[in-house]
């Protein structure tokens, strides 16, 4: 059975961009169907524990001009106060804000006084909660919080896409994925990978290195219908198992982390 792909693009461009931002594969394995062995995990979990949230200039308007900042989240959020964010507080939106071209200043969104919603108004990032401002570097400049917001390693590719390409290094967002055989399905995979919580997973799969990654159903069990297009765990960090068809000839697994405006 092939992996079932299922279009990435939404009903308009702005979906698209907004659904589909991913960071990096973080994991990718070869199989080759006739001899039914499968080769290894390719990457091995980053020695930091860090993940790489990967921005293509071109889909972001923010990212184009200098002093516009990008509010990206890695989880959902519903509102500025602590209790109505996403379950897992270990991964706040990202700031993302253009100094020139080429260079970017990430920092994260959550107050250094109370940890609420920091939000960029003009020429400054501000807490609207007791008025805290920092510069778009994250620099405090007064308020009630008395030290600078959390700033993330960003490294910039320019050949990457016909704007460049904004790595954003994330503490602990990076993992590992391990594909193995099931013996009870002949016709499945299994993936293996330590699930973030809140945190949106998809399933991609190529059948070669110069092919665009494409999503693919996978389901929840070794013999459960191949019907699921995303996974958002809801407990603390946990392993995740996913099933997905065995390609017919060769191809390649990764599980992508999706990220979205907010
Ligand atoms: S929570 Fe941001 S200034 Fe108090």
């Amino acid at each position: 059975m092939e992996p079932k792909k299922i279009s990435l693009v939404a009903s308009s461009r702005r979906d698209f961009i907004e659904s589909f931002a991913y960071t990096a594969a973080a994991g990718c394995a070869v199989v080759k169907a006739c001899t039914n062995a499968v080769f290894g995990a390719l990457l091995p979990e980053p020695a930091t524990g860090a993940g790489y949230v990967q921005l293509k200039v071109e889909n972001y308007p923010e990212l184009q001009t200098n002093g516009q900042t990008l509010r990206l989240g890695l989880c959902g959020i519903t509102g500025r106060r602590p209790e109505q964010r996403s379950a897992n507080t270990n991964f706040f939106p990202l700031l993302i804000t253009r100094s020139s071209e080429g260079n970017y200043w990430v920092v994260d969104s959550s107050c250094t006084h109370n940890g609420f919603l920091v939000e960029s108004q003009g020429s400054v990032l501000f807490c609207p909660t007791h008025g805290s401002r920092w510069q778009h570097n994250g620099t405090r400049i007064s308020g009630d919080a008395r030290v600078n917001l959390k700033s993330y390693k960003t490294v910039f590719r320019s050949d990457v896409g016909s704007m460049g390409e904004l790595a954003v290094e994330v503490p602990r967002l990076g993992y590992s994925v391990i594909l193995s055989p099931v013996d009870s399905a002949a016709d499945r995979l299994e993936l293996r990978f330590t699930a973030r919580q809140a945190i949106t997973y998809s399933v991609m799969y190529r059948e070669s290195l110069g092919e665009d990654w494409l999503a693919v159903q996978f389901a929840s069990s070794a013999t459960s219908t191949l019907d699921q297009t995303s996974f958002t765990p809801t407990t603390s960090d946990t392993t995740a198992r996913l099933w997905v068809a065995k390609p017919a000839t060769s191809g390649f697994f990764a599980v992508h982390t999706r990220v979205t405006k907010v």
